[in-house]
């Protein structure tokens, strides 16, 4: 691809924060300190989890990059980076969520293949300065599909094509050495509330290289697989993608299927996030005195639904209080109101007082009234994705001798 090169080694990635927490070093896997995730609504860039597969692709003439959309359609065409510009533009306040989100935790029920994340495999807009405005920036790829001849709202093109695939440039050992792909419906490609943009922008600022610089894109709701970085081509498809990542992972299997029996064939490819939350102003375990403890978390659902309730326990489950929830500083959240984030995390809090060794539990409800499952064990899977179960964490209590 000319101006957009993958590199074959590590040698040329770019820096990081030294606070993030390396889960792989190469590929590079990270994710921020629980209490740095929570202390703004709009993730800083520095602090959104970076999640690769190969070396980060570097740019080296941005005037020669270029996006090809082919296959199914009459007008295949290419678009140079002003051209994508010249489009529209378009803020999105979105959630991107790794699938394997909470893996360590599943981990420990019975051993599961993937990179260990704890909480904070996901980020919210990201923001250069926490300020308010959480925004991936960049043109609605149903206006980009338009200007190859697929109008708004269309399932099928004359020629057969349903699905739009993303084609990257990096080289995935999980591929042979190929690119990263995915695929959404092109019904959702072409819905332009489904808000899929070709980004290139996080908050105001130009993308950068770890999240996909020049051009990504954000499927909001969507797990995060299926948001390709380092955009090379954009394929219209009769069939989802046949890539390693939408067939061979990322697919939710019941805790009775193993290495043994697997068979891919029999699930589709994962695409909404189920409704999830976490606790993150509190460690796994917490050593303390007894008192007031302030409980903060994030909680978020896929598919645009809002969070309707977070629910907080101090006695694992037998007893529940509400908890507060906002997107805004100093404004209520209302699930589903027109001025909410639809595709956004709120972030919640709750007072607890606690005065003895005690489990604290968080369980969100979506506006669909989804509930988290109670249970790890009844959600394992093999590839370890998906753990939405109630977040616990443990407080110890000290009690001074003064
Ligand atoms: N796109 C490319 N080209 N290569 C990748 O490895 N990883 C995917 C997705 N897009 C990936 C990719 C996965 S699994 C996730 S969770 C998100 O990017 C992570 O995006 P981020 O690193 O910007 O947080």
């Amino acid at each position: 691809m000319p101006g957009l090169r993958a590199p074959s080694d590590y040698s040329e990635e770019p820096s990081r924060h030294p606070a993030l927490k390396i889960n792989a070093k190469a590929p590079f896997n990270a994710e921020p300190p629980r209490q740095a995730l929570v202390s703004s609504y709009v993730t800083p860039t520095e602090f959104f989890y970076k999640r690769s597969h190969g070396p980060i692709p570097v740019v080296d003439d941005i005037e020669r990059y270029s996006v090809s959309i082919k296959g199914l359609i009459e007008k295949p065409k290419e678009f140079f980076m002003k051209d994508i510009l010249s489009l529209p533009k378009y803020n999105v306040t979105a959630t991107l969520q790794c699938a394997g989100n909470r893996r360590t935790a599943m981990s420990k029920t019975r051993t599961v293949r993937g990179v260990g994340w704890d909480v904070c495999a996901l980020g919210n807009g990201p923001s250069p300065n926490n300020c308010c405005h959480a925004i991936w920036g960049g043109a609605k790829l149903a206006d980009v599909l338009e200007l190859v001849g697929i109008p708004k709202y269309t399932n099928t093109t004359p020629a057969g094509g349903k699905f739009v695939e993303f084609v990257s440039v990096d080289r995935c050992k999980e591929e042979n050495g190929g690119p990263y792909k995915a695929s959404i419906p092109l019904s959702q490609a072409t819905n332009p509330e489904a808000d899929v943009l070709l980004a290139y922008e996080m908050n105001g600022e130009t993308l950068n290289r770890d999240h996909g610089y020049p051009l990504r894109v954000v499927v909001p709701g969507v797990i995060g697989a299926r948001s390709v970085k380092w955009l090379d081509s954009i394929n219209i498809d009769s069939q989802d993608c046949k890539g390693f990542f939408v067939q061979k992972d990322y697919k939710m299997f019941p805790p009775t299927v193993n290495w043994d029996n697997i068979d891919w064939s029999t699930r589709r490819p994962q695409m909404d996030f189920p409704v999830q939350s976490a606790i993150c102003s509190l460690e796994d375990v917490n050593v303390g005195r007894h008192g007031k403890i302030t409980v903060k978390g994030y909680a978020v659902s896929g598919g645009g639904r809002g969070i309707e309730r977070v629910d907080i326990s101090t006695d694992g489950g037998k007893t529940w209080k509400e908890a507060s929830r906002y997107q805004k500083p100093g404004i209520q959240y209302v699930a589903d109101d027109e001025k909410s984030d639809k595709w956004a995390w709120v972030l919640f809090e709750a007072d607890v007082d606690v005065q003895s060794n005690t489990e604290i539990v968080a369980k969100a409800v979506d506006i669909a009234a989804n509930v988290q499952p109670e249970k790890v064990e009844d959600i394992w899977n093999l590839r370890g994705i998906l753990n939405t179960s109630w977040h616990r964490v443990h407080v110890q209590v000290r009690h001074s001798s003064m």
